[in-house]
């Protein structure tokens, strides 16, 4: 089955094609990035108007890309849940009037299990049951993927996600946006012991994680090095801060598998990318007999291939939408 993808949460606007869930024909983004660098983050309003101009482009895109037309495409998946209200609806409306006019099914998706399948997609021999961590700018949850499409959330963030946390700092030390690729890169050449952040919650049983004291901490740490007319490590800062988000996220990870009793880990979403957190959870999971799974480089970011991935999943339970369907900036994994 050839599924058109339609990804417009946020800031990407992104079309795919793929085929049968698994193959991906054409994975078409256009990053907001010079909104993004001109605003010094995402403007929701701003992004939903570059969504409409782009939207047509990304479709007609995708399809050239894969050498077909919209008469190939045999359903849509669009994602409408969780994300900017205006943003969503760009996609949903571009979704339904395919759909109606090629009569082809519909299936709208929560945007958190386009990035489970992002996973899936790039592993296609990632078992289920298994313990996934998706970690974004917008989002931070640690979820047992019980099977493909049945979920139980076991812990979210209570203010920041790790990707805001690295968006955040990397403005506040004028190294631009995105942040965590610019932390990434500056951080290879940083001391990652040379300040003590805090780990937050990481003794804390509970499987939610916070960022937003950590934040504060590197604040404070900068401005009184600043104050006390000290030079400025910023690799120093960049590796410690990094450290900090990365020790927090592998620990809870890995009380996760303890509880469920699973040797299966997926890791997901833009932070995904992250060389540092790549790196240390290879390691741990290696010492402790945990299979780790991570995307590839182009699926951890926001696509659209994995929200086709997922309608392909959920339309094969027998699963659709209608010319009905809605969007909602805030709703339950699988709800
Ligand atoms: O999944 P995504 O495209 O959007 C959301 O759903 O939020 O993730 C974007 C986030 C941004 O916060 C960005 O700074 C972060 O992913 N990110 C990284 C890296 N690449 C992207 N964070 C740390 N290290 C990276 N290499
Ligand atoms: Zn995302």
């Amino acid at each position: 089955m050839l599924i058109l993808g339609i990804e417009t949460s946020c800031d990407e606007t992104s079309a795919a094609l793929v085929a049968d869930g698994k193959t991906i024909l054409s994975s078409t983004i256009a990053t907001q990035l010079d909104l993004l660098k001109k605003y010094g983050g995402v403007v929701p309003e701003v992004a939903a108007r570059r969504h409409a101009e782009l939207i047509g482009y990304v479709i007609k895109e995708a399809l050239d890309t894969a050498g077909k037309t919209l008469d190939d495409v045999e359903a849509v998946a669009v994602t409408s849940r969780q994300g900017l209200i205006g943003c969503l609806m760009v996609g949903v409306a571009a979704a339904k009037s395919i759909s109606y006019a090629r009569q082809v099914p519909l299936i709208g998706l929560h945007h958190i299990e386009g990035h489970i399948f992002a996973n899936i997609l790039s592993n296609p021999d990632l078992p289920v049951p298994h313990i996934c961590l998706t970690v974004s700018g917008g989002h931070n949850m640690l979820v047992h993927v019980q099977n493909k499409c049945r979920y139980e959330l076991l812990g979210t963030t209570l203010d920041d996600a790790a990707g805001e946390a690295f968006d955040k700092i990397a403005k506040f030390l004028g190294l631009g946006f995105p942040g965590g690729p610019a932390i990434d890169k500056l951080s290879q050449q940083g001391n990652r012991k040379a300040f003590n952040f805090p780990r937050p919650m990481i003794k804390n049983k509970a499987l939610d994680f916070s960022f937003s004291g950590l934040k504060t901490a590197v604040i404070n740490m900068f401005k009184a090095q600043i104050a006390g007319g000290e030079p400025l490590p910023l690799a120093d800062i960049a590796a410690s801060f990094q450290e900090a988000i990365v020790d927090t996220l592998v620990a809870k990870t890995l009380r996760a598998v303890e509880e469920k009793d699973l040797k299966i880990v997926s890791v997901t979403g833009g932070v995904s990318a992250n060389s540092r957190l790549r790196q240390v959870f290879t390691e741990v999971c290696k010492k402790r007999g945990i299979k780790v799974f991570f995307p590839k480089l182009s699926l951890c970011t926001d696509n659209a291939a994995m929200i086709a991935a997922a309608g392909y999943a959920r339309m094969m339970l027998g699963e659709r939408s209608d010319l009905r369907l809605n969007v909602f900036p805030n709703a339950p994994l699988g709800g």
